[in-house]
């Protein structure tokens, strides 16, 4: 690598990995979204178009970080995300075991990191970190919430949504009350 590349060539294949793998996230979450659409779940549908669209900025967070290093930007080919679900249960239950597996995904490019003493990208994958927890605990709430509700009181799950919107965890601390 030339000097004014900051991070190893290992480095930026696995983030490259990684811009495919939140791509992914991101297909796999318009098409639960379309699935939900269609089945005039209209709340689950928002929260999943709008949960397609943080995925993406998560990609491009990666490629403007690979630009900024100097590093190579080469994104793979993304496999095609799953499109039939039998429940909404299955769609959520899907949508959750994506977030661990993002997780550890992330847990492994931070070891990668350590073990190269690269600071800049340990640093830069803190907010990644952060992330997860946040994205794992918000989808494993609605896997509960559909849960209670059973696939006859989805209406229930909608206006839950409706109320709770984003079901983030992290309180908003613009309101100051
Ligand atoms: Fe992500
Ligand atoms: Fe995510």
């Amino acid at each position: 690598m030339p000097d004014n590349v900051l991070i190893s060539q290992s480095m930026n294949t696995a983030i490259n990995e990684q811009i495919g793998n939140e791509f992914c996230a991101s297909l796999q979450y318009v098409a639960i979204a379309a699935h939900f659409d269609s089945d005039d779940l209209l709340e689950l549908a928002q929260h999943f178009y709008r949960q397609a669209e943080e995925e993406r900025t998560h990609a491009m967070r990666f490629v403007k970080f690979l630009v900024d290093a100097g590093a190579q930007v080469e994104i793979p080919s993304i496999p095609q995300p799953t499109s039939h679900f039998g429940t909404v249960e299955e769609a959520i239950q899907k949508a959750l075991d994506g977030e661990i597996a993002v997780t550890r995904q992330i847990n492994a490019l931070m070891d990668l990191a350590v073990k190269e003493s690269d600071h800049i990208t340990h640093n830069f994958l803190q907010w990644f970190v952060t992330e997860q927890l946040e994205e794992v605990s918000s989808m494993d709430t609605l896997l509960k919430i559909v849960r209670r509700a059973g696939e006859q009181n989805l209406l229930h799950v909608e206006e839950y949504l409706a109320r709770h919107g984003r079901l983030t965890s992290t309180p908003d601390l613009s309101q100051g009350s």
